[in-house]
């Protein structure tokens, strides 16, 4: 059985950026093979992974509603829409990545969103972990009921009002009734501390400080020059504040 971690919060807040130091770290771990999903769509997981992304779900769901996808005769429908999902699973060597791109426009999706949950459900049980980086709403972990959350790690910067919309994340999650083991808040671009405000606010809306992490320049030259994040050295100050917690959860 896979384990799924979850990383959620608003945009900006540092969600693909953790995903990616997630994701280095279990490679580096060797808890691989690593399924990689990027909820958001304004996917950036690809990049930051050094993964090219060709195709989306999002536009083969365009595809397959424009009946631009060829039909095999004697092939299930549902056979041709596996396949073409599974197309979009871009594949590297510890990491696969599919990304779900735009949400969907008008017409109905509930057949294809179907299918696209069997496929996921079928699919993940094929990898040690489950990273996937979402999208504020949360969404498409909505639709994937079947599979609980072993982690769910909501990214916040230092502020109260960034700790408050945390509260929201966690009130949204018990809202689409998603299964959670473990959840937590991890406090991106912070000082050391975090000032009493905060935490008091964390507190209030009864969320565990997994990690604190600081801003770091690594990252910022990173960005700079469009390099992989995985690719960052391992003694990096936000990396290594980040795996010394990561780890307990992990063992
Ligand atoms: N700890 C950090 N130090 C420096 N820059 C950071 C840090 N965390 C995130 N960033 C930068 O902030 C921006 C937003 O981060 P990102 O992970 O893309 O957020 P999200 O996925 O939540 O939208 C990116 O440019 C990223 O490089
Ligand atoms: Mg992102």
């Amino acid at each position: 059985m896979s384990k799924l971690i979850a990383v959620a919060g608003k945009g900006g807040t540092g969600k693909t950026t953790v995903a990616s130091l997630i994701i280095k770290h279990l490679i580096a771990t060797r808890r691989t093979p690593i399924f990689a999903v990027d909820a958001d769509p304004n996917y950036t997981l690809g990049e930051a992974l050094g993964i090219e992304v060709e195709k989306t779900i999002g536009m083969m769901r365009e595809d397959f509603i424009g009946e631009r996808a060829e039909i095999p005769a004697g092939m299930a429908k549902e056979a041709v829409l596996e396949r073409q999902f599974h197309a979009s699973v871009q594949e590297a060597k510890d990491v696969d990545l599919l990304v779900m791109g735009r949400q969907e426009g008008p017409g109905c999706y509930c057949y294809l969103n179907n299918v696209l949950r069997n496929f996921l459900d079928m699919l993940t049980g094929d990898y040690k972990y489950v990273v996937v980086d979402n999208e504020a709403g949360m969404e498409h972990l909505s639709r994937r009921t079947t599979q609980k959350i072993d982690v769910l790690l909501t990214v916040c910067d230092h502020s109260v009002k960034a700790a408050r919309a945390a509260g929201r994340i966690a009130e949204l999650v018990d809202e689409l009734q998603l299964r959670v083991k473990d959840r937590f808040v991890i406090v991106n671009r912070a000082p050391d501390e975090i000032s009493k405000e905060v935490q008091a606010e964390i507190d209030r809306v009864d969320l565990k400080v997994l990690a604190i992490l600081p801003e770091d320049e690594n990252i910022t030259a990173a960005d700079v020059k469009g390099r992989p994040l995985v690719d960052l050295p391992d003694d990096i100050p936000s990396y290594m504040a980040l795996i010394s917690e990561l780890e307990k959860l992990l063992t």
